[in-house]
């Protein structure tokens, strides 16, 4: 494989783009450095690089792209969309057809607001709970990613973990001081946070799988202890659905849990790969919302038409395929135990974090329940890793924190494929003495 083109993209990246990336999950500066593959196609469930080389993808976006590249379905709706213009400042039957759509997958959304980044969604759910609650305090978890507004930017993980970036610059030390964070599946830290802050805490704000640090699911005595903890001391629960819902099932993976939310955020898998967010939750929550109440949250693009045109096309090919979702589970099983028993036969201590169509290796003995476990891993056998599978084909997150994602368009040769290219590459680690 050759790289010529995206090394000669990231020198001119570098030159006028900080850090020659958009977003530092796509640099690679925790895997060695030096040019990310620049991608010029997508299509099912490959991805093409300028210098034409082909990768089976399991980056699908992080998460986004449930359906594979370039659905014909998708682009048809976008196609469509835009040759009757992009934006118009003024509302469109698609956003009120999605809404009743969003709705009628969670019923517990009986009032949304789409947003045009999961992270908007997330900064204005905060917004929300702060105003219905008049408190100002919020919890949440070590090393969970819920976007880069200031509040989640306190002990975040995903691309600041990655980094090394846990407390980002910038944010205020007054908004800091109103986060609290404690490590994710500890009933103990949990029961503690809301006997000390219980009064003052707006609400508690977690992904119920967690897709940050790793995919590490919660134990359901910690999910019933958030839940019932908050309701005891008058705080709302935000679930940050933005990788999980429509994902894993279609809706939210809360039915999983037998749990509800006062609030959900959404993102990625709804937007069918373009720009979206959403938060909604019960109409009492949500009335405090502007024009009906006093939280403000607007936007240009918000429920932007394409978008709407691209979630809605999405929505509707998840709906049409009911065997998806079992499918995704079972190539995502397969993947896993080939991969672990690679890693038996070459001496490699591995383990693997798995809920439903999601997985990530853990280069561990067991998979990580928090993000200190997971952040014990070796980066370096990640790092060594993720490159000898890039140099095979195989198109993976730059982290030891994120996730592999299954897309309806994976098929089973492709997983074979991808245990051939693993086998290899775990040979190839075992030779230069990693274990
Ligand atoms: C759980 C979670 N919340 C929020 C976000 C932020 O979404 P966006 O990248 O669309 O701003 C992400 C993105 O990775 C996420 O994984």
């Amino acid at each position: 494989m050759n790289f010529h083109r995206s090394e000669e993209l990231f020198r001119r990246a570098l030159a006028r783009i900080a850090g020659g990336v958009n977003s530092p999950s796509r640099s690679y500066a925790a895997v060695g450095g030096g040019a990310p593959a620049f991608i010029a196609r997508g299509e099912g469930a490959y991805l093409y690089d300028a210098d034409g080389n082909r990768y089976i993808d399991y980056l699908a976006a992080y998460g986004a792209m449930i359906l594979g590249h370039a659905h014909p379905k998708v682009v048809k709706a976008v196609q469509e969309a835009v040759t009757r213009g992009s934006v118009y400042g003024a509302p469109t039957e698609a956003e009120v057809r999605m809404a009743e759509a969003i709705h009628e997958a969670i019923p517990q959304m009986e009032l949304v607001r789409f947003t045009a980044s999961g992270t908007e969604a997330v900064m204005t759910a905060l917004r929300v709970a702060r105003g219905y609650t008049g408190r100002e305090k919020i919890l949440k978890f070590d090393g969970a990613y819920h976007g880069h507004s200031d509040p989640v930017l306190v002990s975040a993980g995903s691309g600041s973990s990655t980094l090394g970036i846990d407390e980002s610059l910038g944010v205020p030390r007054g908004v800091a001081q109103d986060v609290i964070s404690i490590p994710y599946n500890d009933t103990e830290k949990l029961e503690e946070a809301f006997s000390r802050h219980g009064n003052e805490i707006a609400c508690a704000l977690l992904e119920p799988v967690t897709g940050n640090f790793g995919i590490v699911e919660p134990t359901r005595e910690f999910m019933e202890a958030v839940h019932r903890l908050a309701r005891a001391h008058g705080s709302l629960v935000i679930w940050d659905e933005v990788i999980t819902a429509f994902r894993f099932q279609y809706g939210s993976i809360g039915q999983y849990f037998g749990l509800e939310a006062d609030l959900y955020t959404l993102g990625k898998v709804i937007g069918g790969g373009l720009p979206i967010g959403a938060y909604g939750g019960r109409k009492e929550v949500m009335s405090v919302v502007a024009p009906l109440g006093g939280v403000y949250q607007d936007g240009t693009l918000s429920g932007n038409p394409v978008s709407m045109a691209a979630g809605l096309a999405c929505l509707e090919a998840l709906r049409e395929d009911p065997g998806l979702y079992s499918r995704l589970d079972r190539l995502a099983a397969m993947l896993a135990q080939g991969m672990q028993e690679a890693a038996h036969r070459h001496g490699i201590t591995l383990s693997i974090g798995r809920f439903k169509g999601a997985l990530s290796p853990f280069f561990l003995p067991r998979p990580a329940s928090h993000f200190a476990e997971a952040e014990q891993a070796p980066s370096g056998h990640l790092a060594r890793f993720f490159r000898l599978l890039l140099e095979r084909g195989i198109m993976t997150a730059p982290s030891k924190y994120e996730a592999w994602f299954i897309s309806a368009a994976h098929t089973e040769r492709d997983i074979e494929i991808t245990l051939e290219a693993v086998d290899d590459a775990f040979r190839q680690m075992a030779a230069e003495g990693y274990r």
